[in-house]
């Protein structure tokens, strides 16, 4: 291909576009509505100023945090807007007040009824570390009123990028019918002792691809609840933190199923768990189906691989009833490395509703620091392909 033809001209072309584009976009700074920058000052009432001048103003627009370290208290970003807006914040850093007290809901910045948004950049630092040590909601079912630090409702064909969420209080990102949006580069980063910081947990949303993340935390690195649907996770390392898990499902009544989930090429270590999907004894019924693990490496992984419909954390069920959550059309292929536990897989399912067309093909899993592994099957008869490393279900479904 002749590079100074063929390739240039588009690109140059493309090029100028973005430019009378941009020229169009207006830019509102935050240190015109105020922002001090001085890290002590709660800069929250500057951005959300900004906010709504881009919101209600010319479009596009765009809000931008200028490289610096920024305060604020929790924050509501807000549509609808008049058309594609924009929060720009390379470079800067913005921290939230490490004190509980400071939050009067459960979410640090609030993002909602939006279409057509993109977050670029940025440092977004929860200080969680008092709150991690405190014992306010760790081992109760009620809601809990520690803020996550970004919580998505009903953004639309959005964009997220080049970002780090930190230290989050409680989850770091909260995503809810939010269909059609994109993370890319997303960086989450808390250390594996902090309480309850799930990376990303998605629910009741059709359309999700998260790519080249890394993220490193104290719970699930990607949580799917109810009503999941067309997820794809692509090249994300996970750990420190507990792995990549669908559900718990089947807790309440009417749960939406959990429908068309791709994990590929990721790398997951050090965590506690790797790729699971769990469903509660004695649960409601609910479906989840058509979710593939693929190209997957595991180094020193506890529970690598796990199907596990006998959830039952801190004994609060009836483990002897099973669960009614039926799993089908399960994937797992091409998943490879070390384990820290002896049973390398494990498919439990529900003796009620057994798993259904789950296949495995080129398992190559080894107990990190020597010996075989072993795997172990209940309530399924899955499709073996390949290569096994443990040989999958030796003694045959039990
Ligand atoms: C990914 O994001 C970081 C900031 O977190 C940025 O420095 C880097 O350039 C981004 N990488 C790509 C490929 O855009
Ligand atoms: C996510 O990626 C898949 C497969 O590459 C693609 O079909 C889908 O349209 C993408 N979704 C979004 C929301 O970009
Ligand atoms: C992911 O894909 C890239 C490029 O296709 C490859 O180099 C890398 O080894 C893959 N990683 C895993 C974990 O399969
Ligand atoms: C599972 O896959 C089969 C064959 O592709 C399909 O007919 C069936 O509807 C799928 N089951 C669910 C629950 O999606």
């Amino acid at each position: 291909m002749d590079k100074y033809g063929n390739i240039r001209r588009p690109v140059r072309c493309l090029f100028l576009l973005a430019m009378v584009a941009k020229s169009h976009a207006a830019v509102i700074d935050i240190k015109t509505k105020g922002a001090t920058g001085d890290g002590n000052t709660d800069d929250g009432p500057a951005i959300l100023a900004a906010w709504k001048e881009a919101c209600e103003g010319a479009s596009p627009s765009s809000v931008l945090i200028p490289p610096g370290t920024y305060m604020a208290l929790s924050i509501v970003l807000a549509g609808p807007c008049k058309g594609p807006i924009e929060m720009q914040a390379t470079g800067a850093t913005v921290k939230a007040p490490p004190e509980l007290a400071k939050f009067k809901t459960d979410t640090w910045i609030s993002i909602q009824n939006l279409n057509m948004f993109t977050m670029t950049g940025g440092t977004f630092d929860g200080q969680g570390q008092q709150t991690w040590k405190s014992t306010k909601c760790h081992d109760s079912q009620m809601t809990c009123e520690i803020p996550v630090n970004f919580r998505l409702s009903h953004v639309k064909n959005s964009l997220f990028k080049d970002f780090t969420s930190a230290n989050s209080k409680n989850f770091h990102i909260a995503l809810w019918a939010c269909d059609n949006c994109n993370f890319v580069n997303v960086t989450i980063n808390a250390p594996e002792n902090s309480v309850n910081t799930d990376g990303i947990h998605i629910a009741r949303l059709n359309g999700l691809n998260i790519t080249n993340s890394n993220i490193m935390t104290g719970d699930d690195c990607i949580s799917f609840g109810d009503g999941s649907k067309n997820v794809y996770i692509e090249k994300v390392t996970c750990g420190p933190g507990h792995g990549i898990s669908i559900g718990s499902l089947g807790k309440f009544p009417n749960e939406e199923p959990v429908q068309g989930i791709w994990i590929k090429n990721c790398t997951i270590t050090g965590t506690t768990n790797g790729v699971r999907i769990k469903s509660w004894p004695a649960s409601h019924p609910g479906i989840a189906s058509d979710i593939h693990f693929e190209d997957i490496v595991m180094n020193k992984v506890g529970n690598p691989i796990l199907i596990d419909q006998e959830y039952c954390p801190h004994d609060a069920c009836k483990k002897s009833t099973p669960s009614k959550v039926k799993l089908s059309n399960v994937s797992f292929r091409k998943i490879r490395g070390t384990s820290t536990t002896k049973v390398a897989m494990k498919l439990a399912c529900s003796a009620e509703a057994p798993c259904d067309n789950v296949e495995v093909a080129d398992i190559n899993l080894k107990v990190h620091g020597g010996g075989p592994a072993s795997s172990k099957c209940s309530n399924v008869k899955p499709k073996v392909t390949g290569e096994n490393v443990p040989q999958i279900c030796p003694g045959g479904t039990y």
